[in-house]
């Protein structure tokens, strides 16, 4: 008998693929903006919600007691303990400008846990996975974040809110970073960005203001890929402030982050 997770991994990848493919192959060369949502710069295109109802329409046909949270608006609690956390485009940004770096991020989490994460990122022709407990890997190869840096030699992801207040103190805490380590990245999906701390590509990665669909599935990634991800000392990775990097940077960061009061606005 299939366990629960494995169950849930296999749905989770399907669904995964299929949106993968849909937006890969899909995308309208005149692709635009169908609504803006928090602030102008916040946009969504029919992309985003023709992937959200078909991941969450294959969901109800293989999992119909699950409960779904979507960032498009897909909500249900369900009646099975497991909900479905969903960004059906992460990167929309990029997308919209036929960037390579959007990917589509589905968590499987039962109470405050996730117990599988996966991230496609189908123009890198990669597709990041975990399982709570299993390891984390990329396409079929084990994922392995890197070993720490010294805080000068870091590598560090990060991203931007939409809101303009938000945008100018996040500007701030990046303008005091810069000059102390190796370099930062902007890429514009979180959800890859934290794979890249899985995979190495990345030695750090932190951002404020994520919701749980751009993080629930690249948290259980990078753990599971040996980084440790939180926020402020003490807490857990959320839109206060999400880390993840590997340990011996992780805490340095963390602290850092924390004298430039980066979980504020
Ligand atoms: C966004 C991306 C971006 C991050 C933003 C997110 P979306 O998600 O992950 O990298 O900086 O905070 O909102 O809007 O493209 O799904």
């Amino acid at each position: 008998m299939t366990d629960l997770k494995t169950e849930l991994l296999e749905v989770a990848l399907e669904a995964a693929a299929r949106a993968g493919a849909f937006l890969r192959d899909g995308r309208p060369a005149d692709l635009g903006v169908a609504a803006t949502k928090t602030s102008a710069v916040d946009v969504v295109t029919e992309m985003d919600i023709a992937s959200e109802k078909l991941i969450t329409g294959f969901l109800a046909e293989r999992r119909p007691d699950d409960g779904v949270l979507g960032e498009e608006g897909a909500s249900t609690e369900g009646s099975s303990g497991i909900t479905w956390v969903i960004d059906p485009i992460d990167g929309t940004v990029n997308y919209l400008y036929g960037r390579p770096e959007w990917s589509v991020s589905i968590a499987a989490r039962q109470g405050d846990e996730t117990l599988v994460g996966v991230v496609a990122a189908p123009l890198r022709g990669e597709t990041y996975r975990a399982v709570l407990g299993q390891g984390a890997f990329v396409n079929d190869r084990p994922a392995h974040a890197r070993v720490a840096p010294p805080f000068e030699q870091a590598l560090v992801g990060t991203g931007f809110g939409y809101l303009a207040a938000r945008r100018a103190h996040q500007a701030d805490v990046v303008r005091e970073l810069v000059p102390h380590v190796r370099d930062i990245r902007r890429g514009g999906s979180a959800a890859i960005d934290l794979c890249d701390v899985a995979v190495g590509r990345l030695d750090a990665y932190y951002e404020r203001g994520l919701n749980p669909w751009d993080l629930a599935a690249g948290d259980l990634i990078a753990r599971e890929a040996g980084a440790l991800t939180g926020g402020r000392p003490g807490e857990v990775p959320s839109g206060e402030l999400t880390i993840a990097a590997p340990p011996g940077l992780f805490e340095r960061l963390q602290s850092r982050l924390e004298e430039l009061g980066a979980w504020h606005d």
